[in-house]
């Protein structure tokens, strides 16, 4: 196998997923396997369903691997979705003894942009682009000229006193039973706050709602350019295996 292969592994709130990724070229080079997140997803338990995704692909290269939180060096700082436990817990260490391999972790939101940037719709965007993934939480990735700006966990923003991401990511929607049009305006109130804060030249939204942005897209008010994703379920596991390059 060449020099330019990683494992990507993508760590969600419902489902651990995986494929060797070509990247050279921001391509998975087998299908993805996925395993449900364990219910109780306690570092252990995280750790044995990596190690099970690394065996099925009976890898031994480098390994890259997103978590849902802030990550600095490899430690986890936060624990907004997952288990409180992981606060403080050296991630890439207790995945590198799992699976064997060298494991390199970044933030989830961060490694989706960065696919997104090198090879979806933020290739060759100038300035300041976010990318906001909404989904179980809000997720978010800053580019200033390309360059990520790791960690800036924009989903925890408070507006009118409540988390950002508890009133503008899907899960909040799905919970409220709301239409697309009664979400498009929390949505909006969030990127217009987003706008004042670092006037961006574009937004990216990710997570599963963006295959539906025909529905919300149109309704938004914010004067920025807003495009769905194009890497879809992908992004996370390309710019996961990315990241190990980089580190
Ligand atoms: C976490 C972020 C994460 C986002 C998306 C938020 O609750 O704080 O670190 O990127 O959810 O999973």
């Amino acid at each position: 196998m060449s020099e330019a292969t990683a494992l990507g592994v993508d760590i969600g709130g419902s489902g651990i997923k995986a494929a060797p990724v070509d990247i050279d070229n921001g391509v998975l080079l087998t299908k993805r396997q996925r395993i449900p997140t364990p219910q109780h997803s306690t570092p252990a338990a995280v750790a044995q369903v990596v190690a099970q995704l690394a065996r099925h692909f009976d890898w031994h290269g480098s390994v890259g691997c997103t978590f849902p939180a802030v990550i600095k060096r490899g430690v986890a700082y936060t624990a907004a979705n997952v288990d409180r436990s992981w606060i403080g817990t050296d991630v890439d260490a207790v995945l590198t003894e799992a699976t064997g391999c060298p494991v390199t972790v970044m933030n989830d939101a961060d490694a989706a942009g960065l696919a997104e940037v090198r090879w979806g719709v933020g290739r060759g965007q100038p300035g300041v682009v976010i990318m906001a993934t909404l989904g179980t939480g809000i997720g978010s990735a800053l580019f200033v000229d390309e360059m990520l700006v790791p960690n800036t966990e924009l989903g925890h923003l408070v507006i009118r006193g409540k988390d950002a991401e508890s009133r503008a990511s899907a899960n909040a929607r799905e919970e409220k039973h709301q239409s697309w049009k009664e979400w498009a305006t929390y949505l909006d109130e969030y990127l217009l706050y987003l706008t004042a804060l670092f006037s961006p030249d574009l937004f990216i939204l990710g997570g599963g709602v963006s295959e539906k942005a025909d529905r919300f897209v149109p309704l938004l008010t914010v004067n920025v350019p807003v495009v769905p994703a194009s890497m879809g379920n992908d992004a996370g596991i390309v710019g996961a295996a990315l990241g190990a390059r980089q580190a």
